[in-house]
């Protein structure tokens, strides 16, 4: 049997691209490869969102030459974001590439591959949207979870934030229709999968574009699903985030209490320059919201360090809103320019160095929230999906709050919801025991 091998940059969208990809490929008899060294068709999926994921699929095309001296046969083809803005460019750099296409046309990688086999050049990198673009979900997803499944459920992004270069790689939004999306989760759920994760770059705009649907909506119409346990979302965007959604979420017993709602900038005049639509009151706002709805809800959010223009007393607005939130979790990294985009040639007002120990700081301070946060469960009883179990025999799952929860192991929890109770709290993870486990014990 042929082999792939995916190598997978950015994020949940992508994710879901290479599963489908691995669909797309196993359809037409390939099987997954261990390594890339063994693998007949290599794919790399790469992201383009900040300047060093260009630089590490640039290094990662490096590495894959070498199996072309093995087995020149192989074929290595390149895809997602960052060959959708310059895939002329990455094949200047990387010539030996063999297949080059963009993110709306995925659905032809059987016509590219065979051309590809044949010994041409592979490329086709479309400047608008692929009409036929909504073939790709016909087409099953491999997963490594056996137990949880991205869905997307509107791609591209309207809302032009002066930074991102998502609205030029992934286009316009699109919403797919929710009978299709509800036919999916249902093939899903017959497939074991418990817990269905909707995906889009701006989810809570789900439904603009068809005109009579909202996103509150198809929550209520998945919640209604039989077999489906829990529901999450990635990402929201808190100008979209109406209270309709919050309370959909209270209300809706399988949504999980467990949000990230990325608010980039504490700084009103930072939000404006990044033309966020939002000031840090109105965010605040909706955070109270949610806890008022659902009291321990766990949030999450993005940041950007050093948009140009900002100040340090526009940093330390940031610093206040992350003492304020007390975030579960904080993904925060520097500004990084990207072509383009309406801020490329904003300029810069702090050097790179004093960027970096505003980040680092910011970091430092978060590490010591998440963990206050984590240990708030020490002692509590919840509900945990295993998902997965380690070569050491142990169990993982996550907590409706997605919280990694380590446990003792037993192969028939797989894909069960049990209840445990949180033993110890870590940095980046709790370790618990099954109530039953725990009545063993004291029988
Ligand atoms: N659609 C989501 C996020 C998409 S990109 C949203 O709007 O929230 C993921 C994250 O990458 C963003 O939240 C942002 O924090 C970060 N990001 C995007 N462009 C960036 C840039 N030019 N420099 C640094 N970080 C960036
Ligand atoms: Fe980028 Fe803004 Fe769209 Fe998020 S909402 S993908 S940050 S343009
Ligand atoms: Fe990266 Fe594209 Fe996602 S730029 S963050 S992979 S939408």
């Amino acid at each position: 049997m042929k082999k792939y091998y995916i190598r997978t940059f950015g994020c949940q969208m992508n994710i879901n691209d290479s599963q489908k990809m691995g669909g797309i490929l196993k359809t037409l008899g390939y099987e997954p490869a261990e390594n890339w060294e063994d693998a007949d068709v290599i794919l790399v999926n790469t992201c383009s969102v900040r300047e060093k994921p260009d630089q590490k699929v640039l290094s990662a095309l490096g590495d894959f030459k070498k199996i072309k001296k093995k087995n020149p046969d192989a074929v290595i083809g390149v895809c997602g974001c960052l060959a959708q803005r310059a895939g002329y460019e990455i094949l200047q750099k990387a010539p030996f590439i063999d297949m080059v296409f963009g993110t709306t046309n995925i659905h032809h990688l059987p016509k590219l591959l065979e051309e590809a086999q044949s010994g041409n050049k592979a490329v086709e990198i479309i400047e608008d949207i692929d009409e036929n673009e909504t073939e790709l979900d016909k087409y099953p997803v491999v997963r490594e979870n056996k137990y949880t499944a991205f869905v997307t459920i509107i791609r591209g992004c309207d809302k032009n934030c002066t930074y991102c270069i998502v609205p030029t790689t992934r286009g316009k939004e699109r919403s797919r229709r929710i009978g299709e999306i509800l036919q999916e989760v249902q093939y899903l759920v017959e497939d074991g999968v418990k817990e269905i994760h909707l995906i889009g770059q701006n989810v809570t705009a789900y439904g603009k574009d068809l005109g009579d649907v909202k996103f509150w909506e198809l929550l209520y119409a998945i919640n209604d699903i039989e077999g489906v346990e829990r529901i999450r979302f990635t990402t929201g965007h808190p100008r979209d985030l109406s209270e309709d959604v919050i309370k959909a979420m209270a209300d809706l017993p399988k949504v999980c209490e467990a949000l990230h709602l990325p608010i980039q900038a504490g700084s009103d005049r930072i939000l404006e320059a990044m033309d966020r639509g939002y000031t840090q009151k109105e965010y605040l706002q909706k955070i109270e919201l949610l806890r008022k709805y659902m009291p321990d809800i766990a949030l999450s959010t993005d940041i950007i360090v050093g948009f140009p223009g900002e100040t340090y007393e526009d940093y330390l607005e940031t610093i206040k809103v992350l003492k304020e939130v007390k975030y579960d979790q904080v993904f925060a990294f520097k500004y990084s320019p990207r072509p383009g985009t309406p801020a490329e040639n904003l300029p810069m007002t702090e050097d790179p160095k004093t960027l970096s120990k505003w980040l680092n700081d910011l970091i430092l301070m978060q590490k010591d929230i998440s963990f206050e946060k984590n240990l708030a469960y020490e002692g509590k009883v919840v509900e945990v999906l295993v998902e997965e179990q380690k070569e050491d025999g142990s169990l993982v799952g996550r907590t409706r709050t997605n919280k990694l929860v380590h446990l003792e192991g037993r192969n028939n929890l797989l894909g069960e919801l049990v209840n445990v109770k949180i033993t110890k709290a870590n940095r980046f993870s709790l370790e618990g025991k099954t109530l039953k486990d725990i009545n063993l014990t004291v029988i």
